[in-house]
């Protein structure tokens, strides 16, 4: 990657908008700050890196189960949790030109960083979006959209522990929408108001927290390598002491190179027995795990690897971009098969001879089979794979002359150019192995 940092990110932002990876919310009506909108290629990745991260943390794992909880909740769990009181930034305000700031991201607190008018005292902000459940709008019929998808697990261990008979160690996963109020959102997709969450609360026994903690920091940093992100951009951060959350013990974050700097992609945290005991005391109902081989009753600890869809999306963007040595106008975004958004691309050499048809076979079962796919038989055959390298799609499928004569196609590799034949009928089960190889 050639290009100064500043660069790539309004680079990636544009190609986000051209090729239909990522719209600015609203953009008709001049957008609506810090939302964005993902377009055909930007929701199958997004998709892909959801179900890469359902894969590993359910479908192929025994010990973990998942759950799919309200995003409105009882006004009581955010009282309990702490986040009514707690779930705040400080904020200053330019007396002058009305701008916002983070205290803590000013060092000086005097003056506006922007115009250098005179700044209000530090308040503290809570980031949740309070609405109104219900036809009154008053104080007793307020409702807040959830901050993190966390407190739906805790409200339903006892429920997702007895229907499932689970015994410690277990984890709940869940992956949907969480809202916060960011005072200073921005770096694209990195830091919105609304967002998707992929959150896992692994619950253990008290003792063994630390010897999952480190499973789990271990885990997850090889989830995003395995996917391909680099190892030079991928990083662990211990929080010190101070830095850590009302409820945690032990944090630390998955950190990747973003071009604005080392930003936190995913953070582990020991949220030791907090959550559980404080929805126990504030809802009076117990929400302890009685075992029943020893007949006791207790509180497990957990560890929670909470990431973020659009976060992780943005990453796997960043990282997968690439240019063209020889050309370096040619975009090449070496996605990982499991992730990339269209998985072959089926390209008729010539519109006539029967190849557009034969083509169109081989798209069709592709597609029978579930296996998303493109169709393109507009221009040279050299700017089709342009195309289809700039949307990240590891395998193109030509048919040519030859197809019609010996029913063999060319399958073009994205990353390595190698181009070799195999038989016309046999496209669906050579990508599928393909897929289900990365997987692995
Ligand atoms: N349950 C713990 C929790 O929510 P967090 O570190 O506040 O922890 C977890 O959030 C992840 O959610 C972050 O690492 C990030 O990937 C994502 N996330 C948090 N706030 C976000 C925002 N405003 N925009 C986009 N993603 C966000």
């Amino acid at each position: 990657m050639a290009q100064k940092a500043p660069d790539l990110m309004s680079t990636i932002v544009s190609l986000c908008k051209r090729r239909g990876f990522i719209f600015q919310s609203s953009e008709i009506y001049g957008g609506l700050n810090s939302c964005w909108d993902y377009g055909p290629l930007g929701v199958e990745l997004k998709r892909n890196v959801k179900e890469a991260w359902w894969r590993s943390m359910v479908t192929n794992r025994r010990d973990i189960v998942g759950l799919d909880a309200a995003i409105l909740m009882h006004p009581k769990v955010w009282e309990a949790s702490g986040h009514l009181a707690g779930f705040t930034d400080p904020l200053v305000d330019c007396k002058s030109c009305k701008e916002r700031f983070r205290a803590d991201h000013l060092e000086n607190l005097v003056k506006c960083p922007k115009c250098g008018g005179q700044l209000t005292e530090v308040r503290k902000f809570n980031l949740m979006f309070k609405t109104f459940m219900g036809p009154v709008d008053d104080q007793s019929s307020i409702v807040y959209m959830r901050p993190e998808t966390a407190q739906g697990i805790f409200v339903n261990f006892l429920n997702v522990q007895q229907a499932a008979r689970l015994k410690p160690p277990f984890g709940i996963a869940q992956i949907g929408k969480s809202f916060r109020n960011e005072i200073t959102p921005g770096n694209f997709t990195y830091r919105t108001r609304e967002f998707e969450q992929m959150e896992m609360e692994f619950f253990c026994m008290p003792d063994t927290d630390a010897q999952w903690y480190d499973y789990w920091r271990t885990a997850r940093l090889d989830w995003y390598l395995h996917h391909g992100i680099r190892k030079d951009n991928l990083r662990l951060r211990e929080h010190a002491p101070d830095e850590l959350a009302h409820y945690a013990k032990a944090c630390c974050d998955v950190e990747y190179l973003f071009p604005f700097g080392w930003s936190e992609l995913e953070g582990i945290a020991n949220r030791t027995d907090f959550d559980l005991k404080r929805h126990s005391e504030s809802s009076g109902k117990s929400l302890a795990y009685f075992d029943e081989e020893t007949k006791q009753r207790m509180f497990p600890y957990v560890i929670e690897p909470a990431a973020g869809a659009d976060r992780a999306t943005l990453a796997f963007l960043i990282d997968a971009y690439d240019v063209d040595k020889e050309d370096p106008q040619r975009v090449i975004m070496r996605f990982h098969p499991s992730l990339a958004p269209i998985k072959a691309a089926v390209l008729p050499l010539v519109k006539k001879e029967g190849m557009p048809e034969k083509a169109e076979k081989i798209y069709k079962d592709l597609l029978d089979n579930s296996v998303r796919a493109a169709f393109d038989v507009s221009s040279a055959i050299g700017r089709r794979y342009a195309r289809q390298d700039e949307a990240g799609t590891p395998y193109c499928i030509t048919v040519d002359g030859q197809t019609m004569t010996d029913d063999t196609v060319t399958v073009r590799d994205r990353d390595s150019r190698e181009q070799y034949r195999i038989a016309a009928a046999a496209c669906v089960e050579v990508i599928t192995k393909k897929m289900k190889d990365a997987r692995s």
